[in-house]
């Protein structure tokens, strides 16, 4: 199976076969990250241009080192710095970016659906590294990678996520991703922060996150996003926690070998507590390990067109 699209937008548009191979070669490329030289030459000669409109440490790093050690060179546009301060439109930005020849854009925006509108306006490759509340598909690969080391199969999966389901774009690459391999997938959280459409997706609902842990292989906790958060949709951050914060206590009703996974950044006490998030069934950093390895594999799609 080849992977045959000039760019990676979302996890909805991919198939079974699409997500297994990019799981597979994403396998093959944790070895380099292992080596003491982690470089290989596949993409000498390469450009590829990081264009972020909102902040990120793990995704645009992650990126960054996945380019460099597959030996393309990387050059990074923040909007804070740039010409977008200026008034300068994100097309407009693109082609300006697109007349110096890179190969491959890393694009975040704020606006759902913005690279798949640049997309359409260049012949480079185009990834998306998060589209406002929409998708980020790199991550929700790097996830089914890290359950996949640690589970036998993501069919049959008990997985389920807790928090802010309405703002994460992580949650709805997730629900696409893991309920097309055959996992099945909860989210649970307060009423206010589910969208109504969400069991259309595919994942079922429970505002109880007490009655949902026992049954869970995978607990997905998701960060509350106060920066996307309009108007109060929460009574207080204390008693957010306490309903649905994953804290030791809960943890006790969990399966033994149940995975604590977390996209990042965390709100330390909020959506996670230090004993949970540090302790022996997190896999929080090795979800950030393979994320180099995902993106080494994408880049390596995409930038060999
Ligand atoms: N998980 C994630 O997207 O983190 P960043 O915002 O730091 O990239």
């Amino acid at each position: 199976m080849h992977f045959n699209r000039k760019d990676l937008l979302g996890i909805n548009e991919l198939d079974v076969s699409e997500i297994e191979y990019l799981l597979d070669l994403s396998r093959s490329f944790k070895e380099i990250n292992e080596r003491s030289i982690k470089k290989v030459p596949t993409l000498r000669g390469k450009t590829i241009i990081h264009l972020f409109y909102e902040p990120s440490t793990r995704t645009r790093t992650s990126f960054d080192i996945a380019a460099k050690r597959l030996s393309a060179d990387t050059y990074s546009i923040t909007a804070s710095t740039s010409s977008i301060v200026k008034g300068e439109t994100v097309l407009d930005t693109l082609k300006n970016l697109e007349a110096m020849k890179p190969d491959v854009f890393v694009i975040r925006h704020s606006a759902s659906g913005a690279p798949w509108m640049l997309a359409g306006r260049t012949t480079a490759s185009v990834i998306n590294a998060g589209d406002g509340m929409h998708e980020h598909p790199s991550q929700a690969l790097l996830d089914m990678l890290t359950i996949l080391d640690n589970k036998k199969s993501l069919r049959g999966l008990n997985v389920l996520i807790v928090g802010d389901i309405y703002h994460s774009r992580v949650a709805r690459s997730n629900i696409w991703g893991l309920t097309k391999m055959g996992a099945n997938v909860v989210v649970c959280g307060p009423a206010t922060l589910i969208p109504p459409n969400i069991d259309s997706m595919g994942a079922q609902v429970s505002h109880r996150l007490d009655q949902c842990i026992p049954e869970a292989d995978v607990i997905m906790v998701l960060r509350l996003q106060k920066e996307r958060q309009q108007q109060m949709l929460l009574p207080s951050l204390r008693e957010y926690s306490a309903w649905y914060g994953m804290n030791g206590e809960r943890l006790k009703r969990a399966k033994k070998d149940v995975l604590i996974m977390h996209p990042g950044p965390i709100n330390r006490g909020v959506e996670i507590s230090p004993e949970v998030a540090d302790g022996p069934c997190s896999v929080i950093l090795d979800q950030v390990t393979n994320g180099v390895a995902v993106r080494m594999a994408l880049l390596f799609v995409l930038g060999q067109r």
